[in-house]
């Protein structure tokens, strides 16, 4: 790879390119990836959880907005993710871009949004995801590729010429960042990171800066 090639085209970062709003650029971030990168989920984080042992655990999730409130994901409530979520209430993302040669990561606590929320979400997703949602007891034990087909096909069947509505163990998370860092990938290693902290999560005011060693 030639030097320009592994710079990525936004080369270095600076405190001014971040501006004031983490979350504001946490959103561009995204955006910019959905324009320029060329990857199939640009969206696809790793969602690290603890459970009650203090284990550390992560998996891919698709984040669905990023807003002033934080980071939205979807999900089954009993999945082995919620319940470290609901136990500890605490989570992180990561996203990696490689052909933007950018990582982000974002730390905070995670509660679930709205039921209306959920509903409006789950009302966009095609038919199959969301007979899926019903038909997967999520992180469960499965005996058979053929007992999650055929609760498919039962519930096909019973919602044949009806809307499906969202059943009630499936939703959505939101995480309410107090901790955003921004890294961008340079030459020899020598990185730009940048790392946001909540001043203070209760009232919400304000954020405070530094830049990292890469
Ligand atoms: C690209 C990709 C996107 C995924 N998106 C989601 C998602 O948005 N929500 C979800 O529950 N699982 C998603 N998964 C599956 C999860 O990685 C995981 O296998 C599943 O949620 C069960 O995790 P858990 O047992 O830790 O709860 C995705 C997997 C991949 C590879």
């Amino acid at each position: 790879m030639t030097d320009e090639a592994s710079r990525g085209p936004e080369g270095s970062l600076s405190a001014d390119d971040l501006g004031a709003d983490p979350l504001r650029t946490c959103a561009r971030w995204l955006e910019d990836a959905y324009a320029r990168s060329n990857l199939v989920f640009p969206n696809a984080v790793s969602l690290s959880t603890v459970d009650d042992d203090g284990w550390p655990e992560g998996r891919i999730v698709l984040v669905k907005s990023i807003d002033d409130r934080g980071l939205t994901f979807f999900t089954n409530y009993r999945s082995r993710k919620a319940k470290a979520l609901d136990a500890s209430g605490r989570a992180a993302i990561t996203f990696y871009w490689p052909d933007l040669n950018r990582q982000m990561r974002v730390r905070g606590p995670v509660g679930k949004v709205s039921a209306e929320e959920s509903d409006r979400y789950f009302a966009t997703r095609p038919r199959g995801s969301q007979i899926g949602a019903w038909a997967s007891r999520q992180s469960e034990p499965l005996e058979t590729r053929e007992a999650l087909e055929a609760r498919c096909r039962e519930l096909e069947t019973r919602y044949a010429s009806a809307e499906i509505p969202r059943p009630p163990h499936w939703g959505g998370y939101r995480l309410t960042p107090i901790e955003v860092e921004f890294w961008q990938g340079r030459d020899d290693r020598l990185h730009d990171r940048f790392l946001f902290r909540r001043r203070d999560l209760i009232r919400g005011e304000g954020w405070s800066l530094e830049r990292l060693n890469p």
